[in-house]
Order: C-alpha cells, then sequence, then structure tokens
C-alpha cells in the first residue's frame, strides 16, 4: 500500500471527455469545482475551488494505477478498465451511474463463433477476454488493440471483437452484431486503501456527498 505524499492534500484522477463531463456535477454537488477549465487545459493537474483538492486529468486506463500506486487519492473509471485491472489494491465504494454501457462479444452478422479452428479475437480487454473464454472452456487466440476494434474483422484479422457498445451505432455502421452481451458497465468511483485509512473523514465525507448526488 502506497500513500500520497501529501498527506493533508486529496487528488482525484479523471479522464478529459464524457467521464468529465458526466463527473464535474458530481463534484460540484460536494462543493468542487475546477479553477479552470478542465476539458481544454494544457494542465494535468488543476485546482479546485475546494483548497487543497486538486484534479489530475489522465488516460482512463491508466485511473486505476494513479489510485492504486498512489499518485491519487480518488479516482473515477469505467468498470471495463477495472475489470481488466483487476481491481487490485483500491477500493471501489460507489457505483456513480454515469458512462453506462455494455461490454459485449460481436462479430460480422451470421459468423459461425462455434466452429472448428482457433477463433482470434480483437479487443482492448484481453483479460476479460481470456476469462471469458476460459469460463466457456474455449481456447481463442487473443490479439490486444486500443481502438477501433470493429475494423478487425472487416479486414479478416479476427473473428470477434470484445469491445464496449453504448447506441450500437458503430457496430451497426461496420454490419456487425452482438453475439453475446458479456456485462453492464458503468463508471465507478475508486480510492487508494491507504488514503481510505489516512484521510478517512474527508474521504468518508465525499462518498457520502457524492453518493447523495448520484441518487437525486
Ligand atoms: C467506443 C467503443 C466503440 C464505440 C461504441 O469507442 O470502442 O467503438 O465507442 O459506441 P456506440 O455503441 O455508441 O457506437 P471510442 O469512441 O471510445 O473510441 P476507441 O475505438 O478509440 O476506443
Amino acid at each position: 500500500m502506497s500513500l500520497p505524499s501529501n498527506s493533508q492534500s486529496l487528488a482525484i484522477a479523471l479522464t478529459k471527455g464524457r467521464i468529465l463531463k458526466d463527473t464535474l456535477p458530481l463534484l460540484a454537488a460536494v462543493g468542487i469545482v475546477p479553477t479552470e477549465d478542465a476539458e481544454t487545459t494544457r494542465k494535468l493537474r488543476v485546482d479546485t475551488t475546494q483548497e487543497g483538492v486538486q484534479l489530475l486529468l489522465v488516460r482512463a486506463s491508466d485511473v486505476p494505477a494513479y489510485v492504486e500506486y498512489g499518485g491519487a487519492d480518488m479516482g473515477v473509471t469505467g468498470k471495463d478498465v477495472l475489470l481488466e485491472h483487476s481491481g487490485r489494491g483500491l477500493y471501489e465504494p460507489l457505483d456513480l451511474d454515469i458512462g453506462k454501457c455494455q461490454l459485449v462479444l460481436a462479430g460480422k452478422k451470421g459468423a459461425n463463433v462455434s466452429g472448428e479452428g482457433l477463433l482470434r479475437v480483437a479487443t482492448k480487454y484481453p483479460e476479460v477476454t481470456r476469462r471469458y473464454f476460459d469460463e466457456r472452456g474455449q481456447q481463442v487466440e487473443i490479439i490486444k488493440l486500443y481502438g477501433s476494434m470493429e475494423l478487425a474483422p472487416l479486414v479478416g484479422m479476427a473473428d470477434l471483437i470484445v469491445d464496449i457498445m453504448e447506441t450500437g451505432a458503430t457496430l451497426l455502421a461496420n454490419d456487425l452484431e452482438v453475439i453475446e452481451p458479456i456485462c453492464d458497465i458503468s463508471s465507478r468511483l475508486i480510492v487508494n486503501k491507504a488514503s481510505m485509512k489516512m484521510k478517512h473523514e474527508k474521504i468518508h465525507q465525499l462518498i457520502s456527498g457524492i453518493s447523495l448526488a448520484v441518487t437525486q
């Protein structure tokens, strides 16, 4: 367990884009408002109206690492990212009910997915994909990609993809369909284990306030 260096301060890791946009109203409800436009600034660390509370702007897939290793006390990230990270070394006290989507197995329309031969699956979630197929006793070859997974079946590079689907528009536009939903996804508040102990009062106050804002 590692503790963020300044035990008086509180750092919250967020990601620019939808997570930031949806999280700012929840933070505002507990009196935390960035002192500059967090979406457009080139700064990676932004002060807020609450003294000692700063926002860290990091990549979505890096939020668990920042929180686990104490670079941030708290963070907001998708359950998809947490499933891939395996939730080591951090608490996940709150479902923020934002960033809702589904993790799905998808492929070309009418694709034969149970046939012979080793299926290839393109995904940016290799751990989740490995677990999914292990549970089914099916051996697959996993190709790790970092985005635009939908292209892989179109160019014959993979038989299937494991990716998040929100509206389904991207699958539809690329002539793909859901073969099986894997799980529901939403953004979660996560907390560094040492911070939870050392800054218990402050963090509990925030969790309670944000929890109230989520249900309103
Ligand atoms: C995500 C995901 C899908 C798309 C799904 O991609 O990987 O491609 O959104 O949304 P939809 O069902 O509403 O079409 P994102 O835009 O985050 O970019 P990425 O491919 O770089 O991950």
